[in-house]
This record gives structure tokens, C-alpha cells and sequence, in this order.
């Protein structure tokens, strides 16, 4: 009985929960249910972070890419002053000849790939650190 009794407590407030989320307030069911709908539709596209969190190469890659000054100027799915990781993994192939030619590319510098804004070159950074900062972009497919 006890366990029915606070079950059914649970329900009322998950119930009061979800209605007051719906943002009615006193208005009529029909409006609440209507206008609630198309909340979970617009949220339903997983971003490219959500999608990859969990994978080692993400995890050690996007910790470097902080540590060592690349959000400065690359964001993961939006274009700043670099392209957007996102568009930098649909343009090449995760290989390692790629691998090792993006990494040549942070460390020393490079245009002309994505337009006239020169990337500065990165003396003072370890190469393994690139290579892993890289293998993280190179992740970020859609
Ligand atoms: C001052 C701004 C700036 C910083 C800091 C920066 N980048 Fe870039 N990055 C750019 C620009 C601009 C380009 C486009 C260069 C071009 O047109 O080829 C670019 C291009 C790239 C590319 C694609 C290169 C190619 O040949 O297609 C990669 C990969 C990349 N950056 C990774 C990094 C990593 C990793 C770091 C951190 C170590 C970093 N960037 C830091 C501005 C920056």
C-alpha cells in the first residue's frame, strides 16, 4: 500500500512537472499539448560534440586544441578566422598521409587552402600534440 501510495505521489508530480513545462499555465489542455510539440522536433539534431563525446580521440584532441590556442580561431562547427573543424574533416580523408600533412600544415603555417587568411605556424608545440589535435578534426565528420 505504501509503496502504491508514493508511486502515485510520483506520478502527480512528474505529471505537474511536464504540465507546467508546457507553458500553458491555465490555459485549456488542447493549447498546452499543441504548443509543446514541436519543442523536442527543434532539438532533436545532435551536435557534432554530443555525437563524438564519449570517443577517446575526441576526448585527448579537443583538450589539446584548448590547451594549445586553436579555438582561438577554429570552432567545431561554426567558420571563425579558420575553417570549421567540421569542414575541415568533410574535405580530407582520416589517413595518415593526411594526418601528416595537416600536421606539417599547424606547425608551420599555411594559406591558400580555405582562402587569403594566413594560419600562423605553431614552432613552440610538440608534433605528437598536433597529430592529436589533427586525428580530432579529422574525427568530426557529420
Ligand atoms: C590565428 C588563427 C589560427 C590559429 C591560432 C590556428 N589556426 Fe588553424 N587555420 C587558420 C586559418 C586562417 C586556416 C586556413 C588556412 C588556409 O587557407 O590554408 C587554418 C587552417 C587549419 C587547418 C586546415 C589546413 C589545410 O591545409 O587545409 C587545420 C587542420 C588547422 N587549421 C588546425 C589548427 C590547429 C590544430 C591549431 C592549434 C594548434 C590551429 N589550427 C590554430 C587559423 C588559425
Amino acid at each position: 500500500m505504501k509503496l502504491i501510495k508514493s508511486l502515485s505521489a510520483g506520478v502527480i508530480v512528474l505529471s505537474a512537472i511536464a504540465y507546467s513545462c508546457g507553458g500553458g499555465g491555465s490555459n485549456s489542455s488542447e493549447s498546452s499539448s499543441a504548443s509543446s510539440q514541436p519543442a523536442p522536433a527543434a532539438s532533436a539534431p545532435v551536435s557534432l560534440e554530443d555525437k563524438y563525446k564519449d570517443d577517446p580521440v575526441f576526448v585527448a584532441g579537443s583538450a589539446k586544441a584548448k590547451e594549445s590556442g586553436c579555438t582561438a580561431c577554429h570552432m567545431v562547427e561554426r567558420k571563425i578566422v579558420g575553417p570549421s573543424y567540421a569542414d575541415v574533416a568533410a574535405k580530407y580523408d582520416n589517413t595518415e598521409a593526411n594526418v601528416a600533412m595537416l600536421t606539417e600544415h599547424v606547425l608551420n603555417g599555411f594559406v591558400g587552402n580555405w582562402g587569403e587568411v594566413p594560419m600562423p605556424a605553431h614552432p613552440h608545440l610538440a608534433k605528437e600534440d598536433v597529430e592529436t589535435i589533427v586525428k580530432y578534426v579529422l574525427l568530426l565528420k557529420k
